[in-house]
């Protein structure tokens, strides 16, 4: 970047540099019981990650904030601010000045000639921390999931076994057909919430019949709908699947919240390198691969990850150019990823216990809660109270401070304000007396910006579509809807 392009706050930021300035956080989501050690975790990571590259990079002084209107400028900071009563996912994260401003350090090497040593130093600490050989950056979830599964995957006739709510088969355009010519067989839970041994165990198919593909992967999602998958399950699934010479994968797009819930449900330290390495190794354990998505829970811009063999790794590389995904100068988006991990992870514990604050204020309303919630969502159902989701959703984006739920799944961030949390409990409370007491509900009026993002999912005629979406969730009433 040429020095006139860079303003000139940003410049006077880095050329003044403290190194080891401590960054401070926007909102008061804590994983400690006591702030000054939550500070302290974060100071430590912080400089951990720093002296690992020996990078001096400078936070801004004497403010509390993630975003500054002076170096993020002030569209970003109302941009995070919207972002902290946004529901609809848990990629609309934004990147923060301190995240950039390490990215801004990164190295510059083209990571496709293997040159490019942020890019390398991120795929060996995700290859470590989740014990396996060796790992490999990509820009999407789908990327990796599909490139594991196409790795995986020699020659048709063959197939992979699924959960039918799973992401790769249901939510990736088709990808394992086009990608690897492969059958799914889609199974539903007995148990309503997760697949199981005695699930799968019927459904290979081993033999020789030959009007049938034969099963060479098994496909598990950790988290599933904000579900942790048992551990116990997925180690019983594995020795079934090296039993018949059948390969596993994990697509662990938010096993970054399962593993922030088994160090939280052991007493672990979110904060320390060596606590997410145990967890997330046994996590990864019964799986030959897994993706991790970095733009999910711990909010990097852009990237996952795919773990595996030394082996196994090198093809999917080869796969990765194939499907024109080797990205050149990777290094900013590797360090925005890697600061994520750091600073971004160990936050998860506090938005787990934000999706528990709406879980039971919803449920004490009278709202249905559609799924389990183990770590950073919530499926709720109000139509019992009288109350249609697209009213709820409507009434929540026309507040002064708007809110948006794109459906019955909410799901919590790092960004997520506790303020918003209580709003929104505040605001179906509200709606429940206006019911009771008049039988109606107040209409509501939307601006376009509050119509534009509510309507992507829902359709402009909300009730209509509320109805089909109502009978779906009766559907599945034992388990997500998996999006
Ligand atoms: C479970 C799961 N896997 C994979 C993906 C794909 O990730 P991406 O959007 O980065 O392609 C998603 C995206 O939401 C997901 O929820």
């Amino acid at each position: 970047m040429s020095r006139r392009c860079v303003p000139t706050s940003l410049t006077a930021y880095i050329s003044s540099a403290r190194p080891f300035q401590t960054n401070t956080v926007h909102l008061p989501i804590r994983t400690s019981s006591s702030p000054f050690l939550y500070r302290l975790g974060h100071y430590r990571a912080f400089s951990q990650t720093i002296t690992r590259y020996n990078m001096p990079v400078a936070i801004p002084k004497n403010t509390s904030a993630e975003v500054t209107a002076e170096v993020g400028g002030q569209a970003n900071v109302d941009q995070l601010h919207r972002t902290s009563r946004d529901f609809r996912s848990d990629t609309i994260t934004i990147p923060t000045d301190a995240q950039l401003l390490f990215a801004l350090r990164a190295s510059r090497g083209d990571d496709v000639y293997g040159e490019d040593p942020s890019t390398t130093n991120l795929e060996k600490r995700i290859a470590k921390l989740t014990g396996k050989e060796a790992a490999l950056f990509a820009v999407s979830g789908t990327m990796t999931n599909q490139l594991a599964i196409r790795t995986h995957m020699k020659q048709p006739p063959h197939s992979v076994i699924t959960d039918w709510r799973a992401h790769v088969h249901k939510m990736e355009a088709g990808g394992i057909a086009m990608f690897s010519q492969a059958t799914t067989h889609q199974l539903v839970p007995s148990n309503g919430i997760h697949l199981t041994v005695e699930d799968i165990e019927p459904a290979l198919q081993l033999g020789d019949n030959i009007h049938i593909a034969p099963t060479k992967l098994i496909c598990l999602e950790n988290t599933l709908s904000g579900i942790v998958f048992p551990q116990d399950e997925a180690v019983r699934i594995g020795e079934l699947a090296r039993k018949h010479d059948i390969g596993m994968h994990l697509d662990g797009a938010r096993i970054w919240n399962a593993a922030a819930a088994e160090i939280e449900k052991r007493g672990l330290d979110a904060t320390k390198e060596e606590d997410l390495q145990t967890v997330l190794t046994e996590l990864c354990a019964p799986f030959d691969s897994a993706s991790l998505c970095l733009s999910k829970g711990i909010g990097a811009p852009i990237g996952s990850a795919i773990v595996g063999t030394r082996e196994f790794i090198a093809r999917a590389k080869w796969f990765r150019k194939a499907f024109g995904g080797g990205i050149r100068q990777a290094g900013g988006l590797a360090a925005s990823a890697d600061y994520a991990i750091t600073h971004h992870f160990p936050r998860l514990a506090g938005t787990h216990k934000l999706a528990k604050r709406l879980e039971e204020g919803l449920r004490e309303l009278g709202c249905d809660i559609l799924a389990p919630v183990d770590t950073n969502m919530v499926f709720f159902n109000s139509k019992n109270m009288g109350l249609p989701l697209d009213a709820v959703m409507a009434r929540l984006a026309a507040l002064p401070d708007p809110i948006i739920v794109g459906r019955e799944r909410c799901v919590l961030h790092h960004q997520i304000s506790p303020e918003a949390v209580e709003d929104f409990i505040a605001t179906v409370a509200e709606m429940k007396k206006e019911k009771e007491e008049s039988g109606q509900l107040k209409k509501d009026v939307l601006d376009q910006d509050a119509k534009d993002k509510l309507y992507r999912f829902v359709g402009p005629e909300g009730d209509k579509e509320d109805k089909a979406k109502v009978s779906e969730a009766d559907l599945r009433k034992q388990g997500a809807l998996g999006y």
